[in-house]
């Protein structure tokens, strides 16, 4: 099946009279690794909210999974939203954190069976948090956190992991560790993963592909690539219209001219 997992095309958004997303346009294939980059205020944890189902929008189209926002079935998108400080700050063991992502799937009133203990021990495993499965959240440090998360969304055996600034508050070293187990995932389950992030240089590595946005989606083409000075320019300086995209861009092949 080769239909997009997530697929937005000419998204308009506004909070009351202010237009907030523009004319966006983004694919996400099955088992594709993308990152959204671009200023405060730009709109991406918007985008993010629309694809989920939380945000109406104005105009556009938008399918998840093959359904509209909202109407994906229970426990096959995982979300990671931008700030965790409250679930942060509850003293339960990771493990617990971890048993919490079953929910979804097992619906309302059940609890949690030896098989679900046992795939949340996996999800553990998987990001390298076995060891740390009884110590409370709250003694974690910022990464291992976030490890803890990534694990409760895996429990939820998803295909889709949609994070907001997963990475926010890790070191350089922490960071590099965190896409690897991402890509990882990707990897070894085939889930895609759509997140939010600020490490430009970093997280440039380990995606498929990288689209700016701020208002309008600015770029928007494989990674690996250098995104040209100017670009990013663009997208985070005061201002900006559009500008070059590369061929792959919809959004661009549809009138924005090159530049
Ligand atoms: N609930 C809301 N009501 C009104 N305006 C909002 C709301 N949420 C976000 N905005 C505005 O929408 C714009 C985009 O915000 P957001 O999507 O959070 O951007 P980002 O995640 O890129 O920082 C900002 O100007 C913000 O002030
Ligand atoms: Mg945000």
């Amino acid at each position: 099946m080769n239909e997009p997992w997530i697929h937005v095309r000419d998204l308009t958004v506004r909070y009351g009279s202010k237009t907030v997303l523009e004319k966006v346009t983004l694919d996400v294939m099955p088992g594709e690794m993308v990152s959204i980059v671009g200023p405060n205020g730009g709109g991406k944890t918007t985008l993010l909210k629309v694809i989920l189902g939380m945000k109406d929008f104005s105009e556009g189209e938008v399918r998840v999974l093959g359904e509209k926002p909202g109407h994906v079935k229970a426990g096959e998108v995982g979300y990671l939203p931008q700030i965790n400080r409250h679930l942060r700050d509850f003293p339960i063991r990771a493990r617990d954190v971890v048993l919490m992502g079953r929910f979804p799937r097992l619906g309302l009133l059940k609890r949690p069976g030896p098989a679900d203990r046992k795939l949340a021990e996996e999800c553990l495993e998987i990001v390298g948090m076995s060891d740390s499965a009884d110590v409370p959240v709250q003694s974690l440090s910022g990464g291992q956190v976030q490890r803890v998360f990534i694990a409760r969304a895996l429990a939820m055996e998803p295909k889709l992991l949609i994070l907001d600034e997963p990475s926010t508050g890790l070191d350089a070293v922490s960071q590099e560790d965190f896409y690897g187990t991402l890509r990882r995932l990707r990897d070894n389950r085939g889930i895609s993963i759509l997140m939010v992030s600020h490490d430009i240089g970093v997280v440039s590595n380990y995606v498929d592909k990288i689209a700016c946005l701020n208002r309008h989606i600015h770029y928007h083409g494989p990674a690996g690539n250098e995104i040209p000075e100017k670009i990013i320019q663009e997208v985070f300086g005061r201002n900006i219209q559009i500008l070059v995209h590369n061929k792959n861009c919809v959004t661009c092949r549809e009138g924005h001219s090159n530049g």
